[in-house]
């Protein structure tokens, strides 16, 4: 709980925001609202910055960083901004050869295969990615009393990039590796982790309020393989975390078998896709954690009698939560119409406005 941790001074202003009482399950004023990649293609005023910026290289202005960072606070009045990142940035930056290739994602030069391409690996410190110390620092500033959220990929979703070279619907070759060669996934798995677990504490340490330790791809394990291969590593990182003060969100989706796993994995907030309504979400994680999400990402292109009806449906059946922070249960598409966001964070503050806690 935060009241037995001392609170990092850039974190103490935003304690009292609804995002950040929600996530240590206390009374809210309303039910606070933000979206995964709500930084992005879906905003005409992203696409005009980035027109002429590579993805990995937009990541390490700190200037522009803050400007994507800000504009749906600005435009859409959610509850947290969330940094303009990527998860392979702190493997870029340990010196993993990659890029991010405009509609199809993360692309490694040399995939991991060996011991050797796990050494190559390097830990990293502050000064390997500056530009995101000082990205907090002017965000922070700049945001006042809403929280900025870090984040940073889990373990075993980072390894699926690194050893299929590229996104993979089966995950073949990173499952070939784990369950063949158990002894360097682990290695290589306990290395992502050394290298997330910095990437969050520069993070912490610059000012964020909340980190998300985004595990993409997790479903695609059986429980019990998740508990033998990955919970381990992840654990490691929200443990490290468990004195920074900050509230720790696990996000993956198709974990509807594994929700109890991952928050015992050491998260504060779980995050839920749209398959597992937030009740009986909620049953399977526990009195201990809040739950974060989970309208589907596609109901926004609905007509909105539907979208109000979901949205409805979720803060309902979020409130047998112990915490509820509104989400969606993955990523906003490109395709989006941003005005339904902006509708969709006022409905949420309407609907959920409670009197004064
Ligand atoms: O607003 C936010 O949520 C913050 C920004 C953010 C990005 N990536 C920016 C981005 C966050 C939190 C991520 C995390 C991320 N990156 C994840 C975990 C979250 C998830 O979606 O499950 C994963 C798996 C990645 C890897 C990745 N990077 C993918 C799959 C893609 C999409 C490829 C594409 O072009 O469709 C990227 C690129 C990326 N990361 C973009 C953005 C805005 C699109 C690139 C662009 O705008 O040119």
């Amino acid at each position: 709980d935060g009241e037995t941790h001392p609170v990092p001074a850039g974190a103490a202003r935003t304690a009292d925001s609804p995002f950040v009482r929600a996530c240590r399950r206390r009374p809210v004023p309303h039910t606070p609202v933000w979206f995964m990649r709500q930084a992005g293609r879906s905003l005409p005023e992203y696409r005009e910055i980035r027109a002429n910026v590579a993805m990995l290289e937009s990541c390490r202005r700190p200037e522009l960083v803050a400007e994507i960072t800000l504009q749906p606070v600005r435009r859409h009045k959610v509850d947290a901004a969330i940094l303009f990142s990527d998860i392979v940035v702190p493997v870029a930056a340990a010196g993993v050869d990659l890029d991010i290739v405009p509609g199809t994602g993360p692309v490694v030069g040399e995939p991991v295969r060996t011991r050797a391409d796990v050494e190559r690996i390097r830990p990293i410190t502050v000064d390997d990615v500056r530009y995101v110390d000082e990205a907090v620092r002017l965000l922070v500033a700049e945001l006042g009393e809403t929280p900025l959220i870090g984040f940073a990929g889990a373990p075993f979703t980072l390894a699926s990039y690194l050893v299929e070279g590229g996104p993979s619907r089966t995950h073949a070759k990173t499952k070939a590796l784990m369950y063949g060669d158990p002894e360097l996934w682990h290695a290589l798995c306990a290395r992502l982790a050394e290298v997330t677990l910095a990437f969050l504490r520069v993070q912490v340490a610059a000012g964020v309020s909340a980190v998300q330790l985004f595990d993409s791809w997790a479903g695609t394990l059986s429980e019990a393989d998740y508990r033998r291969y990955v919970q381990p590593h992840s654990a490691k990182v929200l443990a490290g975390l468990a004195d920074a003060g900050v509230p720790r969100i696990h996000f993956g989706v198709g974990t509807a078998e594994l929700l109890p796993a991952m928050g015992e994995a050491g998260a504060d907030v779980v995050g839920v896709d749209w398959r597992t309504p937030l009740d009986v979400a909620t049953k399977r994680i526990g009195p201990d954690r809040a739950v974060q999400g989970n309208l589907d990402p596609c109901v926004l292109f609905a007509p909105w009698p539907v979208v109000e009806a979901e949205v409805r449906r979720i803060l309902d059946e979020g409130q047998v939560a112990p915490g509820h922070v509104f989400n969606l249960g993955h990523g906003v598409l490109p395709e989006t119409d941003p005005d339904v966001l902006t509708r969709v964070v006022a409905l949420v503050h309407e609907v959920s406005a409670r009197p004064a806690h």
